[in-house]
């Protein structure tokens, strides 16, 4: 936990999946606790990464810093990202909600992609959340101080992202406009979708209870590892 105070980004790496993993559990633990008391999980999946080294120096490159550990952990704050993917637009309000309940996080950004779409399609939510740690960060503070990005968005939403992502790097596309006028309906037909999925879950859950006994389904059969 000792490093140098000039110390180079990948030194803090261990680090960082500490407070990566931290941030994990939480956010696993609410997630348990939501299907212990409510009957449903807070999110379809969560994914998580601390950002390559490759990919940092880029990153401090474009905004002018000094590619070593100060500016990558704390003048950059996304060395830590989280997506959390949900199975419906209103689970991410209630993971925002459980997010600031979590002891020693704040949030200090927000990012609403979701009422805010990007001209391109792209709808998300994205946070920066501040954790304070028991141990030093890179400016010598202890308790220290750490950052991660989480995104938030719907399994529609995400499924666009990664394609409109992969087109991104693809070289020598012909018809670019074109491609882009069509990803930007499909963003926006996949977001009639979403709200339509909510008003059919809100329908389902004001017609009755469900039997306890088939509550799963054929879901059973399949292993999720959440
Ligand atoms: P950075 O300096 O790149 O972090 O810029 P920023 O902090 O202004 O970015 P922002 O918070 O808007 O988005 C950060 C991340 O969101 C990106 O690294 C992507 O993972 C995702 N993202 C943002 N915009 C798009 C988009 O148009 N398409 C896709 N596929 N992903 C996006
Ligand atoms: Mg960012």
């Amino acid at each position: 936990m000792n490093q140098p105070r000039d110390s180079r980004y990948e030194d803090w790496r261990p680090v960082l999946e500490k407070v990566r993993d931290q941030l994990v559990r939480h956010i696993q633990a609410y997630n348990r606790k939501e299907m212990e008391t409510h009957g449903e999980n807070a999110y379809e999946h969560l994914l998580y990464r601390i950002k390559g080294t490759a990919s940092m120096k880029e990153k401090c490159r474009r905004k002018g810093l000094p590619f070593n550990a100060r500016s990558a952990l704390h003048a950059i704050r996304d060395a830590i990202g989280l997506r959390i993917v949900c199975r419906f637009l209103s689970d991410i309000d209630r993971n925002l909600r459980l997010l600031r309940a979590i002891p020693g996080c704040t949030v200090i950004q927000e990012k609403d992609y979701v009422r805010n779409v990007k001209p391109n399609g792209y709808r998300s939510y994205h946070l920066i959340l501040r954790l304070e740690e028991p141990f030093p960060d890179v400016e010598g503070n202890d308790p220290g101080i750490f950052y991660a990005e989480v995104q938030l968005r719907t399994i529609a939403m995400d499924s666009w992202a990664s394609l409109e992502h992969e087109l991104k790097y693809k070289r020598n596309i012909r018809n670019p406009e074109l491609i882009g006028q069509e990803l930007k309906r499909c963003a926006d037909e996949l977001a009639a979708c979403d709200l339509s999925m909510e008003t059919i879950r809100k329908l389902i859950r004001e017609s009755g209870t469900v039997d306890p006994g088939k509550e799963s389904g054929t879901h059973e059969d399949f292993t999720c590892r959440r």
